[in-house]
């Protein structure tokens, strides 16, 4: 298949946002430090082109605001998209918008769950909904008053984003001072709503999944072990435990997979990850949090249908770590998601079925009104 492969490169992000704010917003502010932490290095963007290029006819492409052009013109076979987009709450689901609008097949989750997801309280609406459960939380709109809605412990974080942007050591609150502090420090660096979550106390898993239902394939389990983190620190995967205390010379220990749990727990954590694949109808691939409630009882944590894959074991990335607890190679982790897509769209056996894009164009060839006779 000729595949094009969709990222946002922590280069190409930076220079698009330098233009664009140049351009339309001239605004003053630099962007948080962490802004680019979602976006892809040249490392990780290289070896997931090379994996992908075993099989397939590959082909990079940046994306950007020019990549509507780029898939217009190149109509592959299928999108391979990792793209984290540019800015905004919707961000992640432009490029899977794009390949709906050309009817060019993708990867992964539609606009719709893609855009759920990255916005925490909605996907927490639906779980709740569904009785799935999750933390208590309320949403702080940006510039509004911070009431108090949930007991304490809480953990405040940015409404919209994701790789533990925002969420630092000390974003558990245990009163109201500290509450207010950080919601003010998030709306004041994130410019976005602060969604306040009660404090889960329990142990913490991260589940990655692959296919789709009925069909699941739930990888080993990976839990974070929170004793390995610096002494005195708050007991969460926090900015700092991903990107500054882990570093790849001296990583820290934090995961263990498979977890050490016993059937009855896995098979509660199995099910709540099953169902929370159907309730917000995550494709081919995910990885989802849980975290344990002061009884024992797993909750949804936060769902990523767009999942981290760092190349090297050392980067800890937990999706491929599981993938490789289970006999996945890093090339076989990504090939399986392909593969997965290509059923969806019946791609398979090297026969194309007509995307309904092609299918419109024929429509509209078709029933071109007959050419009038010059009067
Ligand atoms: N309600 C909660 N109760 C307890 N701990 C929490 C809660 N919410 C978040 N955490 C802690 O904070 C960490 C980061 O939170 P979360 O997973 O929501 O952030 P993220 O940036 O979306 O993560 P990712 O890197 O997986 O995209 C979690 O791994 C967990 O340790
Ligand atoms: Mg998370």
């Amino acid at each position: 298949m000729r595949i094009a492969f969709l990222y946002s490169s922590k280069n190409g992000m930076a220079s698009s946002l330098q233009s664009r704010r140049y351009e339309e917003t001239h605004e003053e502010d630099d962007p948080p430090l962490d802004f680019l932490a979602e976006c892809d290095s040249d490392e990780t963007i290289e070896a997931i082109g090379r994996a992908l290029g075993e099989r397939h006819e590959i082909v990079p492409i940046e994306a950007n605001d020019e990549a509507y052009l780029h898939l217009k013109k190149l109509r592959p076979d299928l999108v391979f998209n990792i793209a984290e987009g540019l800015v905004g709450p919707n961000r992640e689901s432009h490029i899977p918008s794009i390949c709906e609008m050309l009817g060019i097949p993708y990867t992964g989750s539609d606009p719709l769950t893609l855009g759920i997801c990255l916005d925490k309280s909605r996907a927490k609406e639906i779980l709740a909904y569904h009785k799935i459960p999750t933390a208590p939380f309320w949403v702080v709109e940006n510039g509004s008053g911070v009431s108090l809605r949930v007991k304490l412990p809480a953990i405040v974080k940015p409404l919209h984003e994701g790789s533990s942007k925002g969420i630092k050591d000390n974003s558990v609150v245990r009163n109201r001072p500290e509450l207010k502090a950080r919601v003010r420090e998030i709306q004041s660096i994130y410019k976005e709503p602060v969604i306040i979550e009660q404090f889960l106390t329990g142990r913490e898993f991260t589940v990655g999944v692959l296919g789709n239902p009925p069909n699941l394939e739930i990888l080993p389990i990976v839990e974070i072990d929170h004793s390995q983190l610096p002494p005195g620190a708050n007991p969460v995967y926090s900015y700092e435990a991903k990107w500054i205390w882990d570093q790849p010379d001296k990583p820290l220990e934090i995961f263990r997979c498979p977890a050490e749990i016993g059937p009855d727990l896995k098979h509660r954590i199995e099910d709540i990850i099953r169902k929370t694949v159907e309730v917000l109808r995550i494709r081919d691939w995910s990885r989802i949090d849980i975290r344990l409630d002061e009884r024992g009882e797993p909750n949804i944590l936060e769902v990523n249908p767009l999942p981290g894959v760092l190349p090297k074991p050392e980067d800890n990335s937990c999706l491929p770590k599981a993938a490789r607890t289970a006999g996945y190679s890093y090339s076989a982790l990504l090939h399986r998601v392909v593969d997965e897509a290509a059923t969806r769209y019946g791609l398979n056996h090297g026969k194309r079925k007509h995307h309904r894009g092609d299918r419109l164009q024929l429509l509209r060839s078709r029933h071109q009104p007959a050419e009038r006779a010059p009067i």
